[in-house]
């Protein structure tokens, strides 16, 4: 699977509920449940400090902000912070992606009919054309296009003066911009996962538009399990308070939370059927590994895909996977998380099996 692709919507989104693309049923609530100001948007507090700056001083100088950059994983808040930054310059804001662009024409007639001021939000900016993305270059420096009208030896470059704008990119690969483009950025906010006490936040005023009562400890509960990415506290508050309403008397306590969660098979880590899957092969088949990605991935009987790039990631993240360049090698904190012991070394071996050369001696 190809991350550029939008397949990684479909394999790590629709099916799983701790994915972390957007699925229809986000789509649906998430515009309900954004922050609209700086204020309400929760954690984030270097990116919040520092954009406030950025917007202070532009409307102190009556001027568009300049260009921003947010990058960062899926369900972070970019999406959430761009209408933020057209609603603190009370400018409106015009919505496009990086594959909605295809010809230099598209992203032009987009260009020219922007107001003074106006926001542009391009998202998954890296996925632009590439002659678009070189139209870009001097829109954003020197707010001006060459429309190229005709063809061949004739064609001819119409110079087109724009108004002043501000341009926010979105972008989960930050890696991918071309150098030029991601230099024309005045200010890169670069999205971190949130703390569980930030996801609590989230939690709690979420659970406050959705009018479900959820205590203190309920809130604590789902935070843990949400993996950083407060798009997956939203959307596990969602299923616990179905199973709240449904099985009980309609409030989100830390009994009723877990008890929710475990239906959905969703653990106190946050993983998964598939994450635990991986897991459980990784150590009970192969004493830990090292074992290679296909190997292991027929043992799960998934795609080999499918576990590098949908279960591994997060795995990796929570520091109960390590990628070597002999396999894949559980660490000591996948065997307490699974609650089972690591083989003991034959006596007077080395280190531990699996465990050679990563965390033995
Ligand atoms: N800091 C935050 N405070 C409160 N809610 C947040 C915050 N960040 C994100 N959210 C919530 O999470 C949901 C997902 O956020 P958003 O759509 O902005 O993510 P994104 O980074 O644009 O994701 P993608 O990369 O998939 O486009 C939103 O509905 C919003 O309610
Ligand atoms: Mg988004």
């Amino acid at each position: 699977m190809n991350w550029d692709d939008t397949t990684e919507t479909a394999a790590d989104g629709e099916e799983r509920l701790v994915g972390s693309a957007a699925d229809g049923e986000d789509q649906a609530v998430e515009a309900a449940l954004r922050p609209k100001d700086l204020r309400e948007f929760v954690g984030q507090a270097k990116v919040r400090e520092q954009l406030d700056l950025v917007l202070r001083a532009a409307r102190t100088r009556g001027a568009a902000a300049d260009h921003v950059l947010l990058s960062g994983a899926p369900g972070l808040g970019k999406t959430t912070l761009s209408m933020i930054i057209a609603a603190e310059m009370a400018a409106p804001i015009r919505i496009t992606s990086g594959p909605a662009i295809q010809h230099a024409g598209d992203l032009a007639a987009i260009l020219s009919s922007l107001q003074d001021g106006e926001v542009l939000f391009l998202d998954e900016i890296h996925r632009m054309s590439r002659p678009a993305e070189e139209m870009l270059y001097m829109a954003m420096e020197d707010f001006r296009v060459d429309v190229i009208v005709g063809k061949g030896p004739g064609a001819t470059a119409i110079p087109l003066e724009l108004p002043p704008f501000t341009l926010v990119g979105a972008t989960t690969r930050a890696g991918l911009l071309p150098p030029p483009l991601r230099d024309r950025f005045g200010f890169t906010a670069h999205m971190e996962f949130y703390e569980p006490a930030e996801l609590e936040q989230v939690i709690h005023r979420s659970a406050r538009l959705l009018d479900v009562e959820t205590d203190a400890e309920g809130a604590t509960e789902i935070a843990g399990r949400s993996r950083g990415t407060p798009r997956i506290a939203n959307r596990l508050l969602r299923r616990v308070r179905d199973y709240a309403q449904v099985k009980a008397d309609g409030v989100i306590t830390r009994e009723i939370a877990s008890r929710a969660l475990a239906v959905y098979e969703v653990d106190e880590r946050g993983l998964d059927r598939l994450d635990r899957g991986v897991l459980t092969a990784l150590l009970k088949l192969f004493g830990g590994g090292p074992v290679g990605l296909s190997t292991l991935a027929v043992a799960v009987g998934e795609e080999r895909e499918t576990v590098e790039e949908v279960a591994e990631p997060f795995l990796v993240r929570e520091g109960l996977l390590a990628r070597t360049p002999r396999g894949r090698v559980a660490t000591p904190a996948a065997w307490a998380h699974l609650g089972l012991t690591p083989p003991q070394p034959p006596p007077g071996a080395p280190g531990g099996a699996g465990q050679q050369g990563l965390f033995g001696a």
